[in-house]
């Protein structure tokens, strides 16, 4: 294990690890910003319990802890989103999107997930902040051949991984103190970035079933809006979107 400082962040690499997520969890006393990276994940998980691809040198698989004082949490993960489109920006990605509500995607293809996770109570608040980001892949298991790419396979340039954590880590913490000063300019800042923000008609999975409808933007709490086909409007807090139509 190596320890990398950037200051706030004290950064734990790894070769190999299970998940930077569990790795990070296991470090109860830790300071907000320690974070956990490593070359190769052995059990990277996604949301929803899916495993995600963590091919060795080829992404970077972080995790961040943040210590927040208050307890809303829901737009820290359209935050470190914005983080991460904004630093694909910086390295030269295009065609960049968010999809609601922190996919990340290049070219209408997913390029990184995030797994936000929350621990222990109002009073003594732990959040690991997991970001996946396929950087140098050029070979998707046939699984997601179809729906996932890698900043390389956008760009044709090989990627510094170290140098893109750098710049996130700093869009992170940008993101995060604006989250602490004006929450508002996240929600703002991620509609900018989306453009499922507004008018695109969307199918939504929910646990309950699913529901199409046509995007409105989001809530103060970062929840989507859906307008109905009844002009009903839905607030779609957690669902799996997918975009029927470009509009
Ligand atoms: C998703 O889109 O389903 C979220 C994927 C999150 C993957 C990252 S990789 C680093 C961190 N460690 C994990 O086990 N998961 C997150």
């Amino acid at each position: 294990m190596q320890i990398i400082q950037r200051i706030p962040f004290t950064i734990h690499h790894f070769a190999t690890l299970g998940s930077t997520n569990d790795y990070l969890k296991t470090l109860a006393d830790a300071q907000e910003f320690t974070c956990v990276t490593a070359d190769e994940q052995t059990a990277g998980r996604g949301r929803y319990t899916r495993a995600w691809h963590s091919a060795p040198g080829e992404g970077l698989y972080l995790s961040v802890l943040l210590r927040p004082k208050a307890a809303k949490v829901s737009l820290l993960s359209l935050a470190a989103a914005s983080a991460v489109a904004e630093t694909l920006q910086a390295h030269g990605g295009s065609d960049i999107d968010i999809k609601w509500p922190n996919d990340v995607l290049l070219g209408e293809r997913k390029v990184c997930g995030i797994l936000l996770e929350a621990v222990g109570n109002e009073t003594s608040l732990r959040v690991i902040v997991g970001i996946g980001v396929n950087l140098n892949h050029t070979l998707f298991p046939p699984e997601l051949s179809e729906t996932a790419t890698s900043l390389r396979l956008m760009t044709g340039n090989e990627v510094a991984v170290a140098s893109f954590r750098d710049t996130l880590l700093q869009r992170v913490l940008h993101w995060y103190q604006a989250w602490q000063q004006d929450a508002q300019s996240i929600v703002q800042r991620w509609q900018e970035l989306s453009s499922f923000a507004y008018g695109q008609e969307v199918q939504v999975m929910l646990a309950s079933g699913q529901l199409s409808g046509v995007t409105s933007g989001l809530t103060d709490d970062g929840a989507l809006r859906l307008r109905l086909p009844t002009g009903e409007e839905q607030i779609i807090l957690a669902g799996d979107v997918m975009r029927l139509r470009r509009h």
